[in-house]
């Protein structure tokens, strides 16, 4: 049989990423999605060096599988994470807020995956051009900062115009959702939000409640006029922030407004003054499970929807 490209890129065994999620996805989160057999990714961005080597040590003391490291671009201290992932051996790092270019040969020589994160084909077509391994493609139902793009409108342009796989991120927590994924022309899933519930994440407990508390309509958009939309579950903050937005606000003094909440929310459970970042799906999140069953869920739901789309099929005249 021949291998789903992603898999046999990042040498695991479900064509299933989970997203990096800045404060939320630590060693512990990633190490244990890369046991159950996905690719869990430690979100980097924030993260002092050093920190960021004691979480990938936390993620190799779960598993010998394969986990990545999420880097965004624009933090001073990349170049330093990178010398960390490094000698600490990492396979797979994906990027956000930026061009990779100038760090692509380093982490091409030391045997690093490069997996930029695009919310347009532009982009995916440029990443494709300097040497990524794959994209993912990124649209706007997604939890934390977004592109303007829809995951169905995206994730087929993206798909057409690169010959490197896409992964296919944004609005996926069921196995309709992955099915999907993978008509719109994705080898895998790239999934965020159904991973804040899981047993093994170490964010608040009232961050996960108000996941699970949240319906089809509990997510908005706020930043769209500064410049940076972030999808948060809408509370106090998120209030207050579109309510600034609305008046016209200075753009320094919204984005002040912003700094240090998604750690107020992660770390001290303050999800009214908090920013709680979440996608859209939070929705369909219900229940809280450990890595391996999200993960086992989501591969026997994606076959029990082949199932009803080849019935499906069958019905119609082509
Ligand atoms: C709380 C939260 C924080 C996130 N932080 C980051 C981040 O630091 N870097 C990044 O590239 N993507 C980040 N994302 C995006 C995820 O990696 C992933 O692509 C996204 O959650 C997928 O969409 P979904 O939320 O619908 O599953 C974040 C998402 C959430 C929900």
């Amino acid at each position: 049989m021949q291998k789903n490209r992603i898999c046999e890129l990042l040498g695991i065994k479900y064509p299933i990423i989970q997203g990096a999620m800045a404060w939320i996805s630590n060693g512990n989160l990633a190490g244990h999605v890369s046991k159950a057999g996905g690719l869990g990714i430690i979100a980097g961005g924030g993260m002092p060096p050093e920190v960021l080597r004691q979480e990938i040590k936390k993620a190799k003391s779960i598993t010998d599988n394969p986990f990545g490291v999420n880097l965004m671009l624009m933090m001073e201290s990349v170049a330093e994470q990178i010398d960390v992932c490094i000698e600490e051996g990492v396979k797979v790092v994906t990027t956000g807020a930026g061009n990779p270019g100038i760090y692509m040969e380093k982490l091409k020589a030391a045997g690093i995956k490069v997996i930029p994160v695009v919310a347009s084909v532009a982009l995916a077509k440029r990443m494709e051009r300097i040497g990524a391994d794959a994209v993912v493609a990124e649209g706007l139902e997604a939890g934390g900062h977004i592109g303007e793009i829809t995951t169905m409108s995206l994730a087929t342009q993206v798909a057409r115009e690169v010959s490197i796989p896409v992964i296919v991120a944004g609005g996926i927590a069921s196995g309709e959702q992955f099915l999907a994924a993978l008509a719109l022309g994705g080898e895998a899933i790239q999934v965020g939000t159904i991973f804040i519930v899981a047993h093994e994440c170490d964010v608040h407990e009232n961050y996960k409640n108000l996941v699970l508390k949240a319906k089809d309509r509990s997510t908005v958009t706020t930043g769209n006029y500064t410049g940076h939309p972030v999808r948060v579950l809408n509370n106090k903050f998120a209030k207050a922030i579109l309510e600034l937005e609305v008046k016209g606000a200075p753009k320094e003094e919204i984005e002040d407004l912003g700094k240090g909440k998604l750690r107020l929310a992660v770390v001290d459970g303050d999800i009214e003054n908090g920013s709680v970042m979440s996608g859209q799906v939070a929705g369909l999140v219900k229940e809280a499970l450990s890595c391996q069953e999200i993960v086992d869920k989501l591969m026997k739901e994606l076959k029990e929807e082949k199932v009803r789309l080849d019935e499906t099929f069958s019905k119609i005249a082509f």
